[in-house]
């Protein structure tokens, strides 16, 4: 059965750094265009599953006014093929690392977060995780350009 609102996962490496972020993005633009949807974020790997975001993604988010620090960590499952009508890679390792998990019956639209920025399809957006903190700032930069464009589609 099709969900009563749009599904959007949004999943990178660990899950603490990048998709924190754009799920945290999203979730702001779409209560600012009083738009309901289903976001979640995940990520590929299980090294840091259970655990809160990365301290500098909660200052960053902290920063646009947002708290993610209840945030915790998990890894995709072969469910989320099924359950999320959109599943966001943040780079082109992530995309790659979701194409080799999605089971052949999976229903859902598989893509990048920067293919819905126009000009920047194809483009990875950037892993602050062994950055400073302005590498995060421009993280949240590109994560919300990102969740804008796809917004823009959605609605
Ligand atoms: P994320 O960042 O994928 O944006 O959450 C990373 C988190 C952890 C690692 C790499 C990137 N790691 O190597 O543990």
């Amino acid at each position: 059965m099709a969900n009563p609102v749009p599904a959007v996962l949004f999943v990178c490496l660990g899950n603490i750094c990048r998709s924190p972020l754009a799920e945290a993005a999203m979730q702001h633009e779409a209560l600012a265009a009083r738009l309901t949807l289903d976001i979640d974020s995940a990520g590929t790997g299980a090294w840091h599953v259970g655990n809160p975001p990365d301290p500098r993604s909660i200052a960053e988010a902290a920063r646009h006014g947002i708290d993610i620090s209840h945030y915790a960590a998990r890894q995709v499952t072969t469910e989320d093929f099924h359950r999320f009508d959109h599943i966001v890679a943040l780079d082109r390792s992530n995309l790659a690392n979701l194409q080799r998990l999605a089971p052949d019956d999976g229903t859902a639209n598989l893509s990048m977060l920067m293919d819905h920025v126009p000009g920047m399809a194809g483009r990875d957006v950037n892993d602050p995780y062994y950055g400073e903190p302005r590498d995060f700032a421009r993280t949240w930069r590109e994560v919300l350009a990102g969740a804008r464009g796809l917004l823009g589609k959605l609605a």
